[in-house]
Parts: C-alpha cells; structure tokens; sequence
C-alpha cells in the first residue's frame, strides 16, 4: 500500500473510530477521567502517527547515535507515537493528568514499571513512573503545568498531537508559555493543529487556526506550517462540521532567550 493510501486509511480510521465511541454535544466534553473510565477515548489510535512518521527527522533534527535526545509528549494518553519514538533511540516524558491512561500505557505494551516521585521547582511531589528498558519512560500522571522542567530534566524536542488542541482557548495561552519555558533554546516542536469553523462543533478538538498559533507561541518560537492538507472528508465521519477542516502540521523552534 502507498504512503497516501496509508495515510488515508489512518485518517479514515481515526475518525470513523471515533465516532462509535463519542456523540456530538454542543458543550466541550472536557471531563477527562470520565472519557477514560467510561472508554471515551476515540481519539486514541493504534498505528502511529503518519505525520510523526514523515516529519521527524525535522523535528529530531541534530540527533545521532551518541545524543539521545528527552523528547517530551504533554498531554499522552497512552499514544504508541511514544513508542515510535523511543525505537529511534530517544528518551519519552509523557505528562497526563488521568493515571489510567498511563497505567494503560504500561501494562498495553507490557513494560516494566516502577513508581517514585519529584520535586518541581515550587518543591511539590510529582509522581513519576519510570518504565521500560533502562528506564526509558518517564511518565508522569499530574497535570501539565505542575510538572516543569526541574521535573522533567532539559527538554530537547516535544511531539504535540492531540494537546494544545485538545485545551480551551483560556488555557492556550499558558500551555504556549509553558513549552517555552520547558524546552531549551534551539528545541524543536512538532505540532498537528486544525483550523475549522469552531461554532459547527463544540471541541475538543479545538480548531487553533494559523493566526492563533502565531500570537501564542511567535514570541519564543520560530514558526513553519510544514504541510496542510483538507481533512473535511474524514471529520464530516465524526463531527457535525462541514465548511472546512484543514489538518497543518507546525515546526516550532526555540528561540535563545
Ligand atoms: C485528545 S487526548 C490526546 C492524547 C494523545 N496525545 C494522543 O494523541 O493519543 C488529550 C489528553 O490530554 C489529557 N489532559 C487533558 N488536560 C490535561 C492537563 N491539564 N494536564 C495533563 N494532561 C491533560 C487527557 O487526559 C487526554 O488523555
């Protein structure tokens, strides 16, 4: 099968898949431990992400056998992107505030585990679980903006599907103050964004249009739409929404301070 046929078939069965498991509401459906509980989690998928595929050597760029990078994925879940990426050699922190999720994350991909805890910078515990082979994950259930980089060591490179559009437009903000603040000068993000007519659907996922990344993270990132591809197809599957719906991927690099 060819890459556009693949990438196709993921898309197709991304949101076909999601649409057995969630209804449309006309509120945002942001009660996450229940989404987990409850199995609400359509967003989840099983192959990785075909655009992680594509685009990481952009956005591991400078990595080699010797410089293993600390990639770090906020807002996780239990993505196999994860995995993906510590097959090519990388460190994950993965951050998500529903412990199932992470345990799921564990026990899925039968790996090894250990819990403990550390300090960020304000000297609260965070949980942390190590897992994997040498330790090769760092998982940490809490919500994001607890763990900071005392917590997570220097951050090289972060993978963002599915998280800044996954935060209401009031949290946004921080969440872009919050990367800067966590990843080191030259670091690189790899972001999958949409941009849609948000009163057809009440998000998650929010549509976070080119104009909107600009003003949260211009500031202390370089920003490059890498690719944007019409997706309305797929959406139309899940979600009322069908004036357009147009699926960007973003390089972000972190400006020296
Ligand atoms: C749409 S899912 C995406 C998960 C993953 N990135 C993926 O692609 O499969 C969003 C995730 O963010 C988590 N989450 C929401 N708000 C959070 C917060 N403030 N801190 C940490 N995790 C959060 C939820 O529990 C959920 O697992």
């Amino acid at each position: 099968m060819g890459f556009i046929q693949r990438a196709s078939r993921q898309l197709a069965q991304l949101f076909c898949k999601e649409r057995l498991v969630m209804s449309s509401s006309q509120k945002p459906d942001l009660d996450w431990e229940s989404r987990w509980k409850d199995g609400r989690t359509g967003w989840h998928r099983d192959e990785v992400n075909d655009r992680l595929v594509q685009y990481h050597g952009r956005l591991l760029e400078g990595a080699n056998a010797e410089k293993k990078l600390n990639v770090f994925v906020p807002l996780c879940g239990k993505t196999v992107d994860m995995l993906w990426l510590n097959e090519q050699g990388h460190h994950i922190s993965g951050v998500d505030l529903v412990r199932q999720a992470l345990d799921d994350f564990v026990s899925e991909n039968k790996l090894t585990s250990t819990v403990s805890s550390v300090k960020n910078g304000d000297g609260e515990e965070v949980t942390l679980i190590k897992a994997g082979e040498n330790d090769c994950f760092s998982l940490f259930p809490s919500d994001l903006f607890k763990v900071d980089c005392t917590a997570l060591g220097q951050v090289d490179a972060a993978w963002d599907r599915g998280s800044y559009v996954a935060l209401s437009p009031e949290i946004r903000p921080r969440y872009a103050e919050n990367m800067a603040a966590v990843i080191k000068p030259g670091g690189r993000v790899l972001m999958e964004v949409y941009d849609y007519v948000q009163s057809e659907h009440a998000g998650p996922p929010f549509s976070t249009p080119n104009d909107e990344i600009t003003s949260a993270f211009g500031k202390n990132f370089t920003i490059e739409i890498m690719q944007t591809e019409d997706a309305l197809e797929y959406i139309k599957l899940r979600f009322p929404i069908t004036t357009r719906f147009d699926r960007s991927m973003v390089l972000l690099v972190r400006k020296a301070n």
